[in-house]
């Protein structure tokens, strides 16, 4: 049965095992310690008692880091099965989308939209209304990947996809948001300024990389389907595992990008 990009985006975020699964693979297999919240959070640099906007919040993972700096958050997401997934939240959470927020013009000291805004389809529109929200002056970090095209892992999905006569000529994350994006966001915000982080994932073995590439990229085709899932992690594995016996390793470069811009 063919699955829709909106279907699979619900799918993606009914709760939050796939993207605790990333980020947890992040933790563990980074070559050097990856903490993207407290690297956003000294860029952003709130200050004690600041309300901060989280747009597409997830499960939080940004909180702690506001919280430590004395600031609060108030978190919108437009998954209910991600705001459930919360166990203890430490924002007040609030359902809505980030081309329509659910809050008054000037009512947040600075916002963040980290890792989400690749999966908007109006992004210019999420740009004016994270603008609209903040006050003149407050700061607004949107952080996301650097471009994946080359990355490893999508070049062995791509092949595998090749093999299996599955089509994966289709845009990914990083082609919607990636690191080409700085003249878009300064539309709406003039002074944006690219910042980067360069790291990558080491894996010894081939389950996490499986584990990880099962989590979301697997879905980088025309149509996903039950079948071209197994199909694709079947010969992932194998593709890997020869990879890992020849290298050693499987190591898979990465770059955080995070535009950050005062609001006008
Ligand atoms: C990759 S997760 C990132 C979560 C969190 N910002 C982080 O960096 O850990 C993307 C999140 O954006 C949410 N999301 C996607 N489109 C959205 C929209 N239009 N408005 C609000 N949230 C959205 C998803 O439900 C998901 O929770």
């Amino acid at each position: 049965m063919r699955v829709t990009s909106r279907e699979r985006l619900g799918e993606q975020y009914a709760d939050d095992a796939r993207l605790a699964l990333r980020q947890e693979t992040h933790r563990r297999y980074s070559e050097r310690p990856d903490n993207t919240p407290a690297w956003v959070l000294g860029l952003l640099a709130p200050g004690i008692g600041d309300l901060v906007l989280d747009a597409g919040a997830g499960n939080g993972a940004y909180h702690s880091a506001v919280q430590s700096r004395g600031a609060k958050i108030v978190a919108v997401e437009r998954a209910m099965g991600m705001i459930r997934s919360v166990s203890e939240p430490a924002a007040s959470y609030v359902a809505g989308d980030v081309t329509a927020l659910p809050l008054s013009s000037d009512t947040v000291d600075h916002s963040m939209a980290n890792h989400m805004l690749y999966h908007v389809p109006d992004i210019p529109a999420a740009l004016q209304e994270l603008a609209r929200v903040t006050r003149a002056g407050g700061q607004v970090a949107m952080t996301t990947n650097g471009d994946r095209r080359e990355s490893p892992l999508q070049r062995l999905h791509e092949r595998a996809a090749r093999e299996l006569g599955i089509d994966a000529d289709v845009p990914i994350t990083t082609d919607r948001f990636g690191d080409h994006n700085l003249g878009q966001v300064r539309r709406v915000f003039p002074d944006a300024a690219t910042h980067a982080q360069v790291n990558a994932l080491v894996f010894p073995t081939a389950e996490p990389v499986l584990a990880y590439y099962a989590s979301g990229p697997v879905d980088s085709v025309r149509e996903p389907t039950a079948d071209t899932r197994r199909e694709l992690v079947t010969r992932m594995d194998e593709l890997v595992r020869q990879r890992i016996a020849a290298d050693g390793e499987f190591r898979i470069p990465k770059r955080v990008v995070c535009y950050l811009a005062t609001a006008p």
